[in-house]
């Protein structure tokens, strides 16, 4: 596992105006693997989960399960085993969590198991207000005494846990996957009800079925937990990441390429696809393949984020720096987060016009972008500011990659295999060096 103790600052350099063209194989879903890799710990036998996407946030959960004690073997940078047996601690340390939110999911799984958890308040993206209000309500309807303590570290314990039925007020997938964990081995039935069906809620509700929960309804609103004693051993290898095929679809579109993007479920793209035929991309489904063609100048269209199966709002800002390179108006309504327009200001740079009032973007298409110094404001907006200089003309540098690189397995890699000129560089004699090398 990676630590990033000793690590450079480090930036993309981009020369855009080359269509990306070609194939790109998807990784693992990130926030799959967060729920997983956090339910892995449940089982007091080895779990072997494929296909984990090599990205810090990934990082950083195994190296909070390893802290506690869990054995976390590499078998390969995409495969783990995880061992629960060894834990010998509930918790868990702010330094080891405090980049990720999804860290959360430790206290679900960890008061599953042990009834007790002690967990540093979650970190990530800075997307307007995050709370994690009904996570602990539903703890607290199984049962649990839950307190935020000096230092925001949230206490759960409980003598027992007993199944309830809870309703969530809005749909929230961290809430949905937190009260699976923390329910699958309580005493009795739970029913979750206005539950995110999300793909990823789909695969950490197989996965835990597979150690040998009892989850059904994962993918409908209503989700039906029926209490296990335990959990054992298994193998089991996360859906690809919807988030990570959608940017490059997008990245086609953007740039007037023709990318297949391979190893994904169509279905679970549905969304994205629809909205770049609107766009005019021309779109392809294969039985696990999707290939976008660019459109010679795309067209305006109107977007709003909602829950799954609606558009989804890690996608929001990759859409919309492509629909301002698109022919006309376009507005674009976020309505899961309330601050996910910071990158509209980044984009100006780069001459993209956006009008931000509420919750809501008005963007007026321009004809081209021109290469700027950006800076990622957090993970898919920085994805987002990245495509944006693949199609700008001239060169770009975008900082603060850190944010990128915790859901995107090499995204430079994969962006050079489909014709980009992408490299990260460390300091101005590098990035002086690529100008060279492509100007
Ligand atoms: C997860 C994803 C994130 C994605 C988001 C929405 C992970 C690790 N992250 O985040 O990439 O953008 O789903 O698809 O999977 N809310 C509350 N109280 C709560 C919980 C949530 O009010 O207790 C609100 C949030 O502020 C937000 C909305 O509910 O407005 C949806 O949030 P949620 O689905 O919980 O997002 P995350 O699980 O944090």
């Amino acid at each position: 596992m990676k630590s990033e103790e000793t690590e450079t600052v480090e930036e993309y350099i981009v020369k855009g105006g080359t269509p990306l063209k070609g194939e790109v194989r998807i990784s693992g879903a990130k926030n799959a693997a967060l729920g997983i890799l956090a339910g892995a710990i449940m089982a007091d036998e080895p779990v072997t989960v494929e296909n984990v996407p090599d990205v810090r946030d990934t990082h950083v959960i195994l190296n909070a399960i390893e802290g506690v004690g869990a054995g976390v073997k590499e078998v390969d940078k995409n495969t783990y085993i995880i061992n629960g047996k060894s834990i010998h601690s509930i918790d868990i340390q702010y330094e080891q969590v405090k980049k990720i939110r999804a860290s959360y999911y430790l206290i679900g799984a960890l008061l599953g198991k042990y009834h007790e958890a002690k967990v540093a308040l979650p970190g990530g993206c800075d997307i307007g207000s995050r709370p994690i209000d009904m996570h602990i309500k539903g703890f607290k309807a199984l049962g649990a005494e839950v307190d935020i303590m000096a230092g925001g570290v949230v206490w759960a314990r409980a003598e027992k846990l007993t199944g309830a039925n809870i309703y969530f007020d809005m749909v929230s997938v961290g809430a949905t996957i937190n009260l699976m964990l923390a329910a699958c081995m309580a005493e009795g039935d739970t029913i979750l009800e206005n539950a995110a069906k999300e793909p990823h809620i789909v695969d950490v509700a197989n996965f835990l079925n597979a150690m040998g929960a009892s989850i059904k309804g994962a993918g409908t609103d209503v989700i039906r937990i029926k209490g296990v004693e335990k959990l054992h051993s298994a193998t089991y290898s996360i859906i690809p990441d919807q988030i990570e095929a959608g940017t490059f679809m997008v990245g086609a579109a953007i740039t007037g390429g023709d990318v297949t993007v391979c190893d994904v479920i169509p279905k679970h793209l549905e969304s994205i696809s629809a909205k770049l035929m609107e766009m005019g991309c021309t779109i392809e489904e294969g039985d696990d393949t999707v290939r976008v063609i660019g459109a010679k100048r795309l067209t305006s269209t109107n977007i709003k984020t909602l829950p799954y199966p609606g558009f989804p709002t890690d996608m929001q800002p990759q859409i919309a720096v492509a629909l301002a390179l698109a022919k006309g108006t376009s507005m674009v309504t976020e309505s899961v987060f309330d601050n996910r327009f910071r990158y509209i200001d980044e984009l100006a740079r780069m001459g993209g016009h956006g009008k931000v009032e509420g919750n809501t973007v008005y963007i007026d298409g321009v004809e081209k972008f021109s290469g700027a110094q950006v800076a990622a404001p957090d993970l898919r907006a920085g994805a987002a500011l990245v495509l944006a200089a693949l199609a700008a003309e001239g060169f770009s540098e975008i900082e603060d990659i850190i944010y990128i690189q915790r859901g995107y397995e090499d995204f430079d890699g994969k962006l050079r295999s489909l014709g980009a000129s992408i490299q990260i560089v460390s300091d101005d004699r590098e990035a002086q060096k690529f100008r060279l090398k492509t100007g």
